[in-house]
């Protein structure tokens, strides 16, 4: 019996010392602590050995027992200490590595442009304001001398949500809010986007205006025409020329279209300006007097001049971009080149 017991200690104290994980250990303890493992076998066996026997060799097996015990919760110890380690090597980070260069956002070409915008005519006294996208039929076109059923409206493919709201067709309509809310002096400009029914390369569905208003005493075709010339310098280049052509829109009276020298050739004719040496960007004039009395300001001692350009177009022609679906489709490749 002593023996036997020898050979289980032996067995077990070289299983032991062989484990390499805690999983074989573990098996190790079942085989031989488990309640069909060797050492339970041997105690149940204690039945069958002669009574003046049992307590020397009880003895015996409690050694045995303790000394497998022992064994296995020395070596369960050091393994979980040696998994501990491997487990932290695993899970190192090399810090001195070289890192994926960060990439950081850069701001859309129309937020560049809407902000240089807004500097150039803060620097000349304008305020600014901003107004509704869904805006009433009144606002839009009405009080700006489109009434309804005026042939003027087929100029704008206008969304229409009912017969009284719309999709603003144009940052014009913040002129009718802000002359029947505000008092002379006026002088803001508002950005915006704005929609239209219309879709090809040099026109979006959705785009940004830019509009200007400025009402005072004694306010002249003059100032409006100073105010776009420093404007056109400031935001293309200090030769840039600007050109007023007659034109028509309700709201102003007289109407001009204007146009600036081209900043790819400097007037000389590319195909930007299509040999014309001069591109047009905005709409202006003097406030219609029908316009101010329908918003409730005096034309007999009040007069203004009001703009309205194309955030878009402006950029297109500073930064050469041939197609309006650029500005709107944020690609990558093409939003990280204006830093
Ligand atoms: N709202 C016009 C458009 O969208 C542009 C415009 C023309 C605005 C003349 C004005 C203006 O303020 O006076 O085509």
């Amino acid at each position: 019996m002593k023996e036997k017991l020898d050979g289980i200690k032996r067995d077990a104290i070289a299983m032991i010392e062989s484990a390499e994980t805690t999983a074989q250990l573990n098996d190790v303890r079942v085989k031989y602590l488990g309640k069909s493992g060797a050492i339970s076998l041997v105690m149940r066996d204690m039945a069958n050995v002669p009574k003046e026997d049992r307590p020397a060799m009880g003895k015996l097996v409690n050694e045995l027992r303790t000394a497998v015990e022992g064994a296995l919760n020395e070596k369960t110890e050091l393994l979980a200490e040696r998994e501990e380690e491997l487990k932290l090597k695993a899970e190192a980070i090399d810090v001195t590595l070289p890192v994926d260069g960060k990439r950081t956002g850069t701001l859309h070409p129309l937020t560049l442009i809407r902000r240089e915008l807004i500097d150039i005519f803060a620097g000349m006294g304008f305020s600014v304001d901003e107004g509704p996208e869904i805006e009433s039929d009144l606002f839009n076109f009405q009080l700006l001398n489109i009434p309804k059923d005026h042939p003027s409206r087929d100029m704008q493919d206008t969304f229409y949500i009912n017969d009284n709201i719309v999709l603003r067709t144009q940052t014009s309509a913040m002129q009718a809010r802000i002359m029947t809310t505000q008092k002379p002096p006026i002088r803001v400009v508002v950005p915006g986007k704005v929609y239209r029914s219309d879709d090809d390369t040099s026109h979006s569905p959705i785009f940004n205006q830019f509009e200007g208003l400025a009402i005072d005493k004694h306010i002249t075709m003059g100032d409006l025409q100073g105010c776009l010339q420093t404007f056109a310098q400031k935001i293309f280049s200090k030769d840039t020329k600007v050109r007023l052509r007659p034109s028509y829109f309700p709201f102003t009276e007289p109407s001009v279209e204007v146009d600036v020298t081209c900043s790819m050739c400097h007037g000389k004719g590319c195909r930007v300006c299509k040999g014309t040496g001069w591109v047009e960007i905005l709409g202006a004039g003097i406030v219609n007097p029908a316009v101010l009395e329908m918003c409730g300001i005096d034309s007999g001692k009040y007069s203004g001049f009001a703009f309205g350009f194309g955030i878009d177009r402006i950029a297109m022609i500073k930064y050469g971009i041939p197609n309006i679906k650029l500005l709107y489709e944020n690609d990558m490749r093409f939003l990280k080149q204006f830093n």
